[in-house]
């Protein structure tokens, strides 16, 4: 058996090899590349900013998860989408709408663009007035004298020569603008030289035909576009 100094001495030196191993382990361990090391070892996540170990944290973003099941937040997705996608319709579908009914011809303009005459209420010989687009429109019952006495002029010798056929499309009716075609007065019927009509403004003279004889007009009466209907009426436009 060994005397007690023996092995006092010799647990003494022990002591003193295992003394820097364990130093150098806690050293090691408070490192930070080691640390980091750790870290990635349990996660994916790369931070750029290396030995940081306050900027390698992961933000925790569980509180904006949603506590329900998926369906759900996709049936609120689908409500969002198809609300939002009805309204756009509705808004596109108010909005052309509204500058078609704006470029559209109002009432009041539709209700000119066309006027209709019942014939049967003109007796032969006789003049009516309507009017049409804001301006007046002379229709006259001719009489079979009238008619002839249109159709006997030397077309050749009229300012603006036009035959009486040409200004009619049943000879017994005669429709045509009553607007001087000097400055735009309105003639007056059943005078001046010629039997037909007579613009007091300057002096112009039209006949049974509305064409000009006399006077400064350079133009006969203008005929209008208009048609007759089946119902013996006249249709204006
Ligand atoms: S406007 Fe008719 S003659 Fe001058």
């Amino acid at each position: 058996m060994a005397p007690l100094s023996t092995v006092t001495r010799t647990l003494a030196r022990s002591a003193a090899v295992r003394l820097p191993a364990a130093t150098a382990v806690r050293a090691m361990s408070s490192s930070p590349a080691l640390q980091d090391a750790a870290a990635s070892s349990s996660s994916s996540y790369q931070s750029p900013f290396k030995g940081d170990s306050a900027s390698s944290k992961i933000p925790d973003f569980s509180k904006y998860m949603s506590k329900g099941k998926g369906g759900s937040n996709a049936l609120i997705s689908y409500f969002m989408v198809g609300t939002l996608g009805a309204i756009s319709a509705a808004g596109a579908k108010s909005t052309v709408q509204e500058f078609l009914v704006n470029m559209s011809a109002s009432a009041d303009v539709l209700a000119m663009a066309k006027v209709e005459l019942d014939l049967a209420a003109i007796p032969e010989g006789k003049n009516v007035i309507i009017k049409w687009r804001g301006k007046p429109v002379f229709v006259r019952h001719r009489t079979a004298g009238e008619i002839d006495e249109a159709n006997q002029v030397n077309v050749a010798s009229l300012r603006d020569p036009e035959t009486d056929d040409q200004r009619v499309k049943k000879p017994e009716w005669l429709v045509m603008l009553g607007v001087c075609t000097h400055l735009g007065c309105v003639p007056i019927g059943e005078a001046g030289d010629y039997g037909g009509w007579f613009c007091p403004c300057h002096g112009s003279h039209y006949d049974i035909s509305g064409r000009i004889r006399k006077g400064p007009a350079p133009l006969n009466l203008e005929i209008p576009a208009y048609d007759f209907s089946e119902d013996g009426k006249l249709v204006v436009g």
